[in-house]
């Protein structure tokens, strides 16, 4: 049996698409009928539903063998873990956004703090950050940050928070992460579940 922990919300619907794509529909079956449980055990794999953030956690901490979660929150935690494979999904880019271009941003808020100092290191320009843990884009809109850094995806909440994107950065995929032990204790069974992701669909 392999544990995987998996994030809620947005990312979980792609997952569940991507499942399907590949005829795993006894897994996508398992976790389209989920409402507010956070386990699911199938035949095979039993999925722990956990913030994103999260998932590095229980990996590292080996209750979890497998996870899925974005390369934005990999790169945030630098964890003792195994980046498998990037996944068709979860697409997104980090960007900096702000009402309007200014030429410099000395204050910016984000949940991102490692990604955003490392960008102002590298365009060597001082940086404030404000750590703010979501609901970002308030910080810009009412001045209290001259700039967010932020993942976009379809540019809504941008948009919707009178927001534009000042700078694009990298982009941010969905990522299959095992726990460093497992990879080798629990290989064949971690082998087969890569082949089933890569495994061409006609
Ligand atoms: C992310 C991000 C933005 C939004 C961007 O938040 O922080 O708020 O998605 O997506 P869009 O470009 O499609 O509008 P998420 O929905 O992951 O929730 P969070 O605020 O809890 O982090």
């Amino acid at each position: 049996m392999i544990t995987m922990a998996l994030s809620k919300g947005r990312q979980l619907k792609d997952f569940i698409a991507f499942l399907k794509s590949k005829e795993l529909t006894h897994l996508s079956d398992a976790l389209e009928s989920v409402s507010r449980e956070l386990v699911v055990e199938t035949g095979s794999i039993r999925f722990l539903l956990v913030k994103g953030e999260d998932v590095p956690v229980y990996v590292e901490e080996g209750v979890a063998d497998l996870g899925i979660t974005g390369s934005d929150v990999l790169y945030e935690q630098k964890r003792h873990i195994n980046n498998l494979m990037d996944l068709p999904f979860g697409y997104c880019h980090f960007a900096l956004a702000a009402k309007e271009p200014k030429d410099a941003y000395p204050v910016v808020a984000t949940k991102y703090v490692q990604f955003t100092q490392d960008y102002f290191d590298s365009i060597r320009q001082p940086v404030k950050i404000i750590y703010l843990k979501g609901s970002v884009e308030l910080a810009a809109t009412i001045d209290m940050a001259d700039a967010i850094m932020d993942i976009v995806q379809t540019g809504t909440t941008l948009r919707e928070n009178g927001l534009e994107e000042q700078v694009q950065l990298d982009e941010i995929n969905a990522r299959l992460i095992s726990n460093k032990h497992a990879f080798f204790s629990k290989n064949d069974e971690i082998q087969t579940i890569i082949n089933q992701f890569k495994r061409q669909v006609q």
